[in-house]
């Protein structure tokens, strides 16, 4: 059996899926084009027939990925094969990975399909994708509660048909490792024809065993792909974080003793990118990418890794990244060297009239911040979709007044398509005031369901403010994103972000799991 493990990146397609991380496809290109620099070997891209703009985004990614396999989901029908096989053409390497359900929950329930018939769907949804792609994946959703000698008559018609990856999930994140492991293990053994296959792991944390099931899938199971999200971004709990995945195996290769092609040193840099775009801000004590991750605030702990760093550390912090990022610009930096870091991290912006833009921001950024980290590069790259032209709502600018014993006031001023509008409002706060006083003039409706600030850079009020806002509106759930070193400039910034999304009305077919 090989010993090299596939990793197989799904940040852009399941990790997308929780409510709320939608991305632009510039986002989702920008994300990709990190992905390729971490040497993911698979990156699922999306699911092209969910909307336009999802296939638009994977035929993007399609186009610009190079290295890494770009895959796209696709249900077990003939028109969302060909609408993947579509945006999937400009590929270099492309895999179309089609799914159906398997337990009979699911089948009875949601498919309303017997047993014969999801067999059916599946052998003529394999063969189809294999007339269009060679590399194909097929799933069978929620195969962990699925009966195991149907599980087995499906896979082996599935491999019969020219699948090279099989993929069993769990996809409502019931397993235990152990009992995980040997479900795969009996499933491979009792199919004659399963290493014609790859076999592939993809588990929901909502017990918080994603990355443990996923592990024993491999070492017990036999499986040699790991599907998994950066941040352990999804649905519900999240999917199996590959940040912890990787570098479990990675540390304890001598217990595994498996390759993984991973450049662990992007790591970090991709953390930094999903949670900045998405929204979804990074946990301080998260394994690996948390601000904590490799801060020994206890003395015994400082001493012992003073004396010697292999006491209380199993990893090295620039190994996966935590230094890359501390290089910075600052006042007297030139468009050159601003153009050069952007490239450095990957941020590939369309025009020289953009790259003017987005140095025009950084400029006005550096008189009110000393030092430039990459966080804040990201961050007014970013924000190219409050400020930018093309998006309805932008903020011009913002006054507010607050003081000990009186009630806050703001004053703020933005553009509704071609439109300047202006508003006030009084509030409990400046943050309040500023937001309302936005709602006045546009009485979106919206429900807030979350509102937070972070600091993008660690260890200092000079610091950029960067605050995620989660609006519901009519079943839709979006996070709108904003960075300011003013917080309450941020939160204006943020507000109409997510009322832009909020606009651009992109139904989209829901994937499960
Ligand atoms: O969780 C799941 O079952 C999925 C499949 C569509 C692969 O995401
Ligand atoms: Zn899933």
């Amino acid at each position: 059996m090989s010993d090299q493990l596939i990793i197989f990146d799904t940040t852009l397609r399941d990790g997308e899926q929780s409510p709320g991380a939608s991305m632009t496809r510039e986002e989702k290109l920008r994300i990709a084009r990190q992905l390729e620099r971490l040497r993911v070997d698979v990156i699922e891209a999306g699911f092209a027939a969910s909307s336009n703009g999802d296939f638009e985004a994977v035929r993007a990614i399609a186009a610009a990925i190079k290295e890494s396999v770009v895959c796209s989901l696709a249900r077990a029908n003939d028109r969302d094969i060909s609408r993947a096989a579509e945006a999937l053409q400009p590929a270099a390497r492309a895999r179309i990975h089609t799914f159906i359900a398997t337990s009979d929950l699911h089948m009875e329930k949601k498919l309303r399909m017997t047993r014969e018939q999801v067999l059916e769907q599946s052998r003529q949804a394999v063969r189809f994708a294999r007339n269009l792609c060679n590399d194909v994946e097929f799933s069978a959703e929620d195969g962990y509660r699925s009966d195991p000698d149907f599980l087995a008559r499906v896979v082996e018609v599935a491999i019969a048909e020219g699948a090279t990856t099989i993929n069993i999930p769990d996809t409502v994140g019931y397993a235990i490792p152990e009992l995980y492991g040997e479900f795969i293990r009996k499933l491979r053994e009792r199919i004659p024809s399963s290493d014609r296959a790859v076999w592939s792991v993809h588990c929901h944390n909502d017990l918080g065993m994603a990355v443990a099931n996923s592990l024993a899938g491999v070492t017990i199971g036999g499986a040699r792909q790991i599907e998994c999200t950066i941040n352990g971004l999804g649905e519900r709990a999240g999917n199996c974080s590959l940040e912890e995945v990787v570098m479990a195996v990675r540390t304890r290769r001598d217990y595994f003793g498996l390759q993984v092609g991973i450049d662990a040193s992007q790591i970090v840099p991709a953390s930094r990118l999903v949670a900045q775009t998405t929204g979804f801000v990074v946990q301080p004590n998260k394994a690996v990418v948390g601000a904590n991750a490799f801060a020994h605030a206890s003395g015994i702990h400082q001493d012992g890794v003073l004396k010697a760093r292999d006491t209380y550390e199993i990893m090295r912090a620039e190994d996966v990244g935590w230094s890359a990022n501390r290089i910075v610009l600052g006042k007297l930096s030139g468009r050159n060297a601003f153009k050069q870091r952007l490239q450095e991290l990957g941020v590939e912006l369309d025009s020289e009239a953009e790259v003017n833009a987005a140095f025009t921001r950084f400029k006005d950024l550096a008189d009110r911040k000393s030092d430039i980290f990459d966080e804040d590069i990201i961050a007014l790259v970013g924000d190219e979709s409050v400020t930018s032209e093309q998006e309805y709502f932008r903020l011009l600018s913002l006054s507010q007044h607050s003081e000990t014993g009186e009630r806050p006031h703001a004053r703020v001023t933005f553009a509704a398509g071609s439109q300047e509008l202006r508003a006030e409002s009084e509030g409990n706060g400046p943050v309040d005031a500023s937001l309302k006083a936005i709602e006045s003039k546009l009485s979106s409706g919206a429900e807030l369901l979350l509102y937070s600030v972070n600091a993008i850079t660690s260890g200092s009020t000079e610091s950029q403010g960067e605050v995620t806002v989660r609006l519901q509106l009519g079943g839709r759930v979006v996070n709108g994103v904003g960075a300011d070193p003013d917080i309450v400039v941020a939160s204006a910034k943020a507000y109409l972000a997510a009322l832009n999304k909020l606009r651009s009305k992109t139904e989209r077919v829901a994937a499960q799991g």
